[in-house]
């Protein structure tokens, strides 16, 4: 039986810190990799840094004045209609805000239909545990049929096949934007009041692995030469072979995650405990990477919010000018998505004041890439057995349940993305997603 190998059992909450996970110390060698990252003028950055601040404030006022209407939004009919890909003239909007509502996902009908089955499911096996452990809201549940569906549903597929299309790279990356593998992650039914599933401003991806993974590091080159200008945050070259987990980090994804993402399955307005980002992504990256190695925070080995195994924290007093440009996401419907680039800083409401539950399936965007794939069979794995997904904490709750999905519902279409069958090659890949695909097929059939 494959186990899933080296998570502890438990829930969310040994993620974040703040829930209660505790704070490693920080090696003093950290403070050898700042210098040796840092521009030897301490100039360079200062200035760098001023501008940034300038550009910030002028962007916090559009913020401020257009609040949770920042965020972009389009409609699966309009990718539909488009070839399959974002419209033209919302992408610079998308790509400048990191995060993007994509309407209609799932028919509402359907959407509100895997939120009963998912609650039927809960409610037939009392001993599904999440967060908090007193009254859950986060369920380490993640083999229901209908997560199993709606992480494969066509039009899921398409959005996320649409937002890997604002990426790009060097021809010769191995790295397939066209197939789109599936992650499967855990879900969340957020009760009314519930004030304990409060996720404070964080970033996704591993935290020190930014600065010190050499890959890694190579995504932010301008902005560590001070040219945050010109940085480029949707290039995928250096992101699909960077490790971004040193530290075998209990939220850390396997996958390259190119969008986070949750597909609604229940109505939330801004209130209803739902997520809350700061609506920019190259300004936010350059001020959190930039500010430890600034002059005056190069006597320190502190990365601020950055610590081993552990997502990197955004906090009020290191990052000031990022918490307090966070908006809510804006109001959605059951079958709605909402989708946040990888580096952007997120946050959840700290209340959920409506009166009905707000509730959503984690589903992000990941390409094909050979680490994904990697990972895929692995999942797979879990996912023939009921184990819990090899990302997870180990609690294997649902491994003997006689109503979990199993493979055996899966479609043809289906099979592909959850790499039970193999990807055809076609003669218009480019070097690139040709070896994406090769090495895809030759890892499944192991
Ligand atoms: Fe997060």
């Amino acid at each position: 039986m494959i186990r899933s190998a080296n998570k502890a059992k438990g829930n969310i909450s040994s993620v974040f810190a703040h829930l209660g996970a505790s704070k490693p110390e920080i090696d003093p060698r950290f403070l050898d990799l700042k210098k040796q990252i840092a521009p030897k003028n301490p100039d360079i950055l200062r200035k760098a840094f001023d501008r940034l601040l300038n550009t910030m404030e002028k962007e916090s006022q559009e913020i401020r004045q257009r609040g949770s209407a920042v965020i972009p939004e389009v409609t699966i009919e309009d990718i539909k209609n488009n070839g399959g890909r974002l419209p033209e003239k919302i992408i610079p909007e998308v790509k400048k805000r990191g995060t993007v509502v994509i309407r209609n996902i799932v028919d509402r009908a359907l959407a509100a239909e895997y939120k009963s089955s998912i609650q039927d499911y809960i409610q037939r096996h009392p001993g599904i545990v999440g967060f908090p452990e007193d009254n859950p809201q986060v369920w380490e549940v993640y083999w229901s049929k209908a997560q199993v569906q709606a992480r494969s549903h066509p039009n899921f597929t398409a959005a996320a096949i649409a937002l890997n299309h604002i990426w790009h790279g060097d021809k010769s990356a191995p790295v397939n934007l066209d197939n789109n593998l599936v992650y499967c992650d855990r879900m969340r039914i957020r009760q009314p009041g519930d004030g304990k599933f409060n996720l404070a401003g964080h970033i996704d991806g591993g935290s020190l692995e930014r600065w010190e993974d050499p890959e890694y590091r190579r995504c932010y080159t301008k902005i560590l030469e001070g040219k945050w200008e010109e940085y480029d945050p949707y290039d995928v070259t250096h992101r699909i072979e960077a490790n971004m987990d040193l530290y075998d980090a209990p939220g850390g994804c396997s996958m390259f995650r190119i969008f986070q993402g949750w597909l609604a399955i229940s109505k939330i307005t801004v209130g209803g405990g739902t997520l809350r980002v700061c609506p920019l992504i190259k300004e936010p990256t350059a001020y959190f990477m930039m500010k430890p190695l600034l002059e005056e925070n190069m006597n320190t080995s502190n990365f601020m919010g950055a610590w081993p195994g552990r997502c990197q924290d955004i906090t009020k007093e290191d990052h000031s000018h990022i918490v307090d440009n966070m908006v809510s996401v804006p109001d959605v419907d059951c079958g709605d998505g909402v989708f946040w680039h990888c580096d952007t800083v997120h946050a959840v409401e700290p209340h959920q004041t409506m009166s009905t539950d707000s509730s959503v399936l984690y589903i992000p965007s990941t390409p094909m890439c050979p680490r994904s794939s990697e990972y895929l069979i692995r999942q797979r794995g879990a996912f023939e057995n009921g184990t819990t997904p090899p990302d997870f904490p180990a609690n294997d709750c649902e491994e003997h349940f006689h109503d979990r999905a199993t493979p055996s519902i899966l479609t043809d279409d289906q099979k592909l993305g959850m790499g039970f069958s193999p990807i055809p090659e076609s003669e218009n890949m480019s070097d690139g997603e040709l070896k994406a695909v090769r090495e895809h097929n030759r890892i499944i059939s192991q």
